[in-house]
């Protein structure tokens, strides 16, 4: 049976199909095309080497599949430019429906695309990796990097569907599949310690774990929540922000060691375990042990929690007043009162973050 979740958004609503048997997701593209509006697809290269005959199979041509290189750096303006002037060459009018079939990448690129082209078509998510799943498919951030830093230029657009199906996990590679945990643990840390707890008993998670579906929709929710609160993160304090927790010190560390060393999850872990030791720091109901509960469940699942080779301190803190979710007041941090309570801080010390740089091995 099809669970539905649907995202309150503040003039409409839209739904979350999960583990649908893809015949809501058909439904969706022939309704589409009885109306005569042309169904597009973009996708990656992994993807489209592993699923164009399920793309075919959505009743969605060839000519109208437009594939871009896998890897972070397909969010760039080349490829962003690239997935314009395919729709432009094909006359993709204001009625075109754009899927994006694919993780990450491919869901803030085609969202971008489809947010910009024709100042804006309607576009679907169809996440297949988990870190899609459970994050970035939900609540319409957008966007691609540029070389000064990540996700700079962008738009909220909300997608009119998400459509999560699992099966797509079995061919994700283990690596990725961790790095989605990543965001997984970030949930537990922000907003649900029985989330945390769960994914603590549950040693190293694989594809097939039988709480896998429970845990995707959990995320799920809690982001639905946040971003239903605060679609825009135009909160003074706490509100989308929140979704944050360990992104500054993550997107510094993608940022200054390259975009592709790090995994996203990965920069991310690392960043959480930063997180807990700045809450360390900075609260005193969060203990060296909760520190400790959250580097096991990261390392359980095979996450770095300290960088692999040193990066220069000076270029990390560069990247973080670069990062766009500083706001004129200076640095906004996500830290945690306790396990599973987060709420943002302003006015961190820098000589506390330079500490903290150094013990994950920056210089
Ligand atoms: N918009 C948001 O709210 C938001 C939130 C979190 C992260 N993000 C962004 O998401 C990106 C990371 O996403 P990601 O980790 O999914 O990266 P990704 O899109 O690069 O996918 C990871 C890799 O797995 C492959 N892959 C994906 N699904 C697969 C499948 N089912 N089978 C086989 N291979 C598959 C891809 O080809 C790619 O090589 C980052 O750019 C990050 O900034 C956005």
């Amino acid at each position: 049976m099809t669970e539905i979740l649907n995202v309150q958004l503040e003039d409409r609503t839209y739904p979350i199909y999960f583990n649908q048997d893809d015949s809501i997701l058909k439904e969706t593209i022939d309704g589409l095309h009885q109306n005569n509006k042309a169904c597009y697809l973009i996708t990656d290269s992994n993807l489209y080497s592993a699923y164009s005959d399920y793309i075919e199979s959505l009743g969605i041509s060839k000519e109208h599949v437009c594939v871009v290189p896998q890897g972070e750096t397909s969010k760039t303006v080349e490829h962003y430019e690239k997935v314009l002037s395919f729709l432009a060459t094909r006359s993709a009018n204001r009625d075109a429906a754009i899927f994006a079939f694919g993780g990450g990448v491919i869901g803030d690129l085609a969202g971008f695309v489809a947010a910009s082209y024709l100042r804006g078509v309607h576009f679907y998510q169809i996440p297949t990796s988990l870190l899609a799943m459970v994050d970035s498919s939900v609540g319409g951030k957008t966007g691609i990097n540029l070389p000064e830093g990540k996700n700079l230029v962008g738009a909220f657009w909300q997608p009119q569907a998400v459509f999560i199906n699992q099966k797509f996990l079995k061919t994700l590679p283990k690596k990725q599949f961790a790095s989605g945990i990543a965001e997984v643990i970030k949930y537990g840390l922000l907003a649900d310690k029985a989330l945390f707890d769960k994914l603590s008993t549950l040693g190293t998670i694989n594809f097939d774990n039988e709480s896998l579906p429970a845990i995707i929709r959990r995320c799920c929710e809690i982001k639905a929540e946040i971003v239903s609160n605060d679609e825009k993160e135009i909160a003074d304090k706490n509100g989308r922000a929140l979704l944050n927790l360990g992104h500054t010190f993550g997107h510094a560390i993608e940022n200054v060691a390259g975009y592709g060393d790090y995994l996203h999850g990965e920069a991310i872990a690392i960043g959480l375990h930063l997180a807990c030791q700045l809450s360390e720091l900075t609260y005193s109901s969060f203990k060296k042990t909760d520190t400790e509960q959250a580097i096991q469940l990261l390392s359980q699942n095979e996450l770095p929690t300290v960088l692999h080779k040193p990066l220069a301190i000076e270029a990390l803190n560069k990247a973080i007043s670069r990062d766009k979710k500083n706001r004129a007041r200076g640095i906004r941090f996500v830290l945690m009162q306790t396990l599973g309570n987060a709420q943002t801080e302003e006015g961190i010390d820098e000589t506390d973050i330079n500490a903290l740089w150094k013990k994950i091995g920056a210089v």
